[in-house]
């Protein structure tokens, strides 16, 4: 499952019911995350980035690894015919920039970098290939990122801008220490957050917090 995509999926159909605070109060967060962007191609693609701390979505003892390289060609052409005739809107396809993955290979979005802050991006979902889950003809909305680069590029934070799901990685072959996860999250201060990928340990410190 990819989570972000997944969680905006179903709070998109159901959307009835949610009250649009609820929106309008993750919007604001993201604009918050946004001030002083700092976000650069180069250093956040190629080795996996590790989920150690989440907000709006709990992970425990879960390790999730996220992949993202350049959007090739291939992948562009490929998501496209997954996805085209599920979207409510069609992004500008061929400036892609970024795809990335989660977890397993099988959970994957397309990113389109968005008009604001650096670290802005649309995203498709390829909500396709994930198989559980049958959208209807024109029902996949567009997602919304914003990624930020924490610490010159220590950490990476990844917000929805709709459903409010957000988490903050390190590279998984130089993970932080569990102190340095909950300081920088009590810095940025958007919400209540819980640690992941509790059981793993850095050196001799006990990663595990909560
Ligand atoms: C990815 O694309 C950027 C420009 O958008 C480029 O600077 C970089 O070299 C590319 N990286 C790889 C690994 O191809």
């Amino acid at each position: 499952m990819h989570l972000f995509a997944f969680l905006s999926l179903i709070i998109s159909i159901s959307g009835q019911i949610m009250k649009p605070e609820f929106f309008e109060k993750n919007r604001q967060t993201c604009a918050k995350v946004a001030k002083n962007p700092y976000f650069d191609i180069d250093m956040v693609v190629g080795k996996p980035w590790r989920i150690y701390y989440t907000w709006n979505l709990k992970l425990d003892t879960k390790c999730l690894d996220m992949v993202i390289k350049n959007a090739t060609r291939g992948t562009i052409k490929r998501i496209w015919a997954d996805m085209n005739e599920y979207l409510e809107q069609q992004p500008t396809w061929e400036a892609a920039t970024l795809h990335m993955t989660m977890g397993s290979a099988k959970h994957e979005v397309l990113l389109f970098a968005d008009n604001g802050p650096a670290g802005a991006f649309l995203a498709v979902p390829n909500v396709i290939r994930d198989a559980n889950i049958n959208p209807l003809r024109k029902a996949v909305p567009l997602l919304k990122f914003q990624m930020k680069l924490l610490r010159e590029g220590k950490f990476l934070l990844l917000m929805d801008c709709h459903v409010g799901g957000a988490s903050l990685s390190a590279w998984s072959d130089h993970p932080p220490y569990r102190s340095e996860i909950a300081a920088e999250a009590a810095t940025l201060n958007i919400g209540d957050g819980y640690p992941a990928c509790t059981k793993e340990k850095n050196k001799e410190e006990q990663f595990f917090v909560k």
